[in-house]
């Protein structure tokens, strides 16, 4: 299995990262998760995009051009001959002795890519899953990619406990976002989401959806909304790269609506499904 490591195409057994890289120690750096859907990476530019975007905002300089980082990647899926699944990339600060400032010398950043097969939830995605409300107590930046992911660790694993598929974070009485997707509700026959500030990450899966609504004539609005709303809504579903637009049916005891996939939750699903093509 071959893999990507500071830009070059190597086997997974040949790399070393050191005891001492500031993501292993600090969780200093980003990530990406880009789908890959027979063999073509979906919606590239804007994961890269993000990535550069999140490298920027904690002063990460990134030593590759978009277009080339891009091509390698796109090298990588054809070597490993992925048809359905993700790419996961990550950069770190690099690798000095450990101390919280910032290196003092330049240190290039560490920067790895791996493939893994992973097929679409179809079952869940039909049936829709069920969510569970946790307090969100992470930090004010979670519009960065972090590596830094404890918050979203243990919010997902509480949801797990519960049975559910995905952890609903709200701070105090405002949904803010999944654990790892972001939420949408949809009431009177308008979708509503949360605008996209320092409290959520901007899902690139969440900005295909807005962008379908805009196209297919489905009212939308960026708007706070609160666990009262989620648990009175119409339909509930949730949005992410691995999960596309996943029902949710359930939230900690109450049904959401009928306990089946809403209309317009089935619809932006087909329309989904067309843009992937
Ligand atoms: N998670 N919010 C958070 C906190 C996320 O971690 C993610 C993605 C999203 C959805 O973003 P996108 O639509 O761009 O995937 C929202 C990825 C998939 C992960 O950590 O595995």
């Amino acid at each position: 299995e071959k893999i990507i490591f500071n830009g070059e195409i190597i086997e997974r057994s040949k790399v070393n990262i050191d005891i001492e890289d500031r993501g292993y120690q600090f969780g200093d750096g980003i990530y990406e998760v880009i789908r890959v859907y027979n063999g073509t990476l979906f919606t590239k530019e804007e994961h890269v995009n993000r990535l550069y975007e999140s490298a920027e905002k904690i002063s990460i300089h990134i030593p590759y051009e978009k277009l080339e980082l891009i091509q390698t990647l796109e090298e990588l899926v054809q070597v490993n001959q992925l048809k359905t699944g993700i790419i996961y990339l990550q950069l770190t600060r690099g690798s000095f002795p450990r101390q919280h400032g910032f290196p003092k010398s330049e240190v290039p950043p560490v920067y790895v890519a791996y493939t893994r097969e992973m097929p679409i939830p179809k079952v869940s995605m039909d049936d829709g899953v069920k969510g569970l409300l946790v307090e969100d107590v992470r930090w004010l930046r979670c519009d960065i990619k972090s590596l830094n992911l404890l918050g979203n660790i243990l919010a997902k694993q509480k949801a797990a406990e519960s049975g559910c598929f995905e952890a609903i974070q709200h701070r105090g009485e405002e949904i803010t976002e999944g654990s790892s997707s972001n939420v949408f509700i949809v009431k009177d026959h308008c979708l509503i989401t949360r605008p996209a500030t320092n409290l959520i990450l901007n899902g690139i899966t969440r900005q295909v959806i807005i962008k379908l609504c805009q196209e297919n004539g489905i009212s939308i609005r960026e708007e706070i909304f609160t666990i009262n709303d989620l648990l009175e809504a119409d339909e509930v579903f949730i949005s992410s790269t691995t999960s596309e637009v996943m029902p949710i049916i359930q939230v900690n005891d109450k049904v959401i609506s009928s306990g089946t996939p809403g209309e317009i939750t089935r619809k932006l699903q087909h329309l989904f499904q067309q843009k992937i093509g």
